[in-house]
């Protein structure tokens, strides 16, 4: 064995390895050199998903001739004045990007600098391809094209357009998302795909995300020693079923931190399903000392000094925010579960509905305030919650009883031989849908109920992309829908099972669920994942007053229907209170 000391187009190449691993990744590192130049206005062209093709041009500082030549060499960077990795306040501190790049693909950068000449450079897979003079405005334009040709080991690992495509737009939403003060157009091989002006933060949130979310998000605005949390976060209601859509940032940084995405999860924890997720913006600020970003070659995780301070003040902010939305948050109350309904001498009223609570919470001092507006708010918005049937005597005895009526809109009260139970309206008609699915499936063709008008439904063009490439398969369960111009779908028709359905919600949730397990998994279980998607859309919402007729037909058919007793999402449809435990509970026993 003899040990050498690698060539320096072999360590490029082995760096490259890290920090570019499919075109997202190159793209990333230059719109994050533009935005480090103090561009304003960044204008991206992709070719065939960033395969084919990336350009980045900018109007920032741009580069003298012989610092071009310096920034495609390994370790140079303008970045690093002092010694102080942990006080860096740029995108870039490396110096490896460029390098990096160059060495797999073709790469030219063609730049100026305010009052100076323009200069090309090119390299070609680590060689010097030529060099030249420029003409282009202040700023600079780097050209990467035939991204792994000569590295087919990586090749390999590309893949479809599509993808690649949809992880290029991903990259940019994410950075653009970060610095909504700077302009940033986007095409794709040709056309357009967004422009944005700069603008204020929640603007540029709203244009990236759902059109939806600013109806349906409260602001989080949380500080705690010295860490500051902004943004804004998704109504528990207003889920999605994917955790694409949270977007976290670390001193303007996009990243994937688990521990930042645990701690979002954790602050909605008992108010969302465990397969369903937020939709947050969320942008902390920390001081430089208290995170490390040196810690992955993409930059896409940090290390904090005090996560457990950070995961806290995520929880907390999040919850308080969420809290003040009050009554808004449709499914935001805790489940209160059988042990509160025992009797306690703690001043706490978990039975009650939110008006009396608030009273009370308002009588003990819990609100601040500022919460006038939302007392009125209550009481504008309450109205009395049950209906009850007369008692008429069961004919035959049903194991899951006879309704006696409907709570809240929501919850039937039946009445068992042993007991009295309570029925999760939307839970247990959720889990039949998907069992008669399932059955319809085995049978064959599910039947599509075609739409009197159908529906054009706006999605971002990877969702349209994956739902055109799988259209066949959503045919066999009854969704009928065909492309419609670049980022619409057009539906004719829904399974008629589901009756009355919201398209738009449903055909966003299968998008993303193709996005979530579309490669992933086999056609059986993507299947599986395509009929409980569509259930939920089909079921009889919490809120709907069911008629005793309804509420008994449902009762029946779960006690025939296998596994009815959990919903999708493995939470129970109905609860029991036996006639044993209330005796219990009233101390009789
Ligand atoms: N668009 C640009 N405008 C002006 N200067 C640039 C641009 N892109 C790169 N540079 C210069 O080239 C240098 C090298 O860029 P490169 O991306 O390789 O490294 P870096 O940004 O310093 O660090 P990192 O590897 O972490 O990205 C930068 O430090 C910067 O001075
Ligand atoms: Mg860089």
């Amino acid at each position: 064995m003899s040990i050498r000391r690698l060539p320096p187009h072999l360590v490029n190449r082995i760096a490259a390895g890290e920090v570019v691993e499919r075109p997202a990744s190159a793209l990333k590192e230059l719109v994050e050199n533009a935005i480090d130049a103090g561009a304003r206005r960044i204008s991206v062209q992709l070719k065939a998903g960033g395969i084919g093709g990336i350009e980045v041009v900018d109007d920032g500082s741009g580069m003298a001739r012989d610092e071009i030549a310096l920034a495609l060499e390994r370790h140079a960077t303008s970045k690093l004045p002092g010694e102080a990795i942990e006080s860096v306040s740029t995108m870039g501190f490396r110096g490896e990007a460029l390098p990096s790049i160059a060495s797999v693909a073709r790469l030219t950068i063609e730049s100026r600098a305010a009052g100076g000449e323009g200069w090309a450079r090119s390299i070609d897979n680590g060689e010097l391809a030529g060099e030249g003079p420029a003409a282009l405005p202040p700023g600079t334009r780097v050209v990467v094209e035939g991204l792994f040709e000569r590295v087919p080991a990586r090749a390999k690992f590309l893949r479809s357009e599509r993808s690649e495509y949809a992880a290029c737009i991903d990259v940019i939403k994410r950075l653009a998302m970060a610095r909504p003060d700077i302009g940033f157009s986007v095409e794709h091989d040709g056309r357009r795909v967004f422009a944005l002006q700069a603008e204020a933060q929640t603007a540029r949130v709203a244009a990236l995300t759902d059109r939806a979310l600013a109806a349906n998000s409260v602001a989080v605005d949380a500080v705690r020693e010295g860490i500051r949390l902004g943004g804004v976060a998704g109504l528990p209601t207003f889920n999605r079923g994917v955790a694409d859509h949270q977007y976290l940032f670390v001193n303007g940084r996009p990243v994937k931190d688990r521990m930042l995405i645990g701690a979002v999860r954790g602050a909605y924890a008992d108010m969302l399903a465990r397969d369903r997720h937020a939709v947050v913006a969320l942008f902390l600020d920390v001081p430089t000392g208290e995170v490390d970003v040196n810690v992955h070659p993409a930059k896409t995780e940090v290390r904090f000094r005090e996560a457990g301070r950070v995961r806290g003040l995520i929880v907390g902010g999040l919850r308080a925010a969420l809290d003040a939305a009050g009554h808004r948050v449709q499914s935001g109350e805790r489940v209160a579960s059988l042990g509160s309904w025992s009797s306690s001498h703690e001043p706490r009223h978990p039975g009650l509905d939110p008006a009396s609570r608030f009273f009370l919470d308002a009588a003990a001092g819990k609100r601040d305030a500022g919460s006038e507006a939302r007392l009125t708010d209550v009481m504008f918005d309450y109205r009395p919650a049950a209906r009850v049937e007369p008692a008429t005597a069961p004919a035959q005895s049903f194991p899951l009883g006879v309704a006696r009526g409907q709570v809240a809109a929501t919850y039937i009260v039946a009445e068992a031989d042993d007991g009295l139970i309570l029925v999760d309206q939307h839970a247990a008609h959720e889990r039949l849908v998907l069992e008669r699915m399932r059955r319809a499936r085995a049978g064959g063709e599910v039947a599509s109920q075609p739409l009197l008008l159908p529906e054009v439904v706006d999605l971002e063009e990877p969702a349209c992309d994956r739902l055109e490439a799988r259209s066949g398969e959503l045919r066999d369960f009854g969704l009928d829908l065909e492309r419609f111009g670049p980022a619409a779908m057009l539906v004719r028709g829904v399974p008629a099972l589901l009756g009355q359905t919201d398209v738009k919600g449903l055909v966003t949730d299968l998008a993303d669920e193709l996005a979530a397990y579309g490669e992933a998994l086999s056609l059986k279980e993507r299947l599986d994942h395509v009929a409980a998607t569509m259930a939920c859309h089909g079921s009889v919402r919490a809120g709907r007053i069911l008629s005793v007729a309804e509420m008994n037909a449902l009762l029946r058919e779960m006690e025939v229907t296998p596994h009815s007793g959990q919903c999708n999402h493995g939470r129970p449809t109905w609860i029991k209170l036996a006639h044993d435990d209330i005796e219990k509970l009233f101390g009789r026993k």
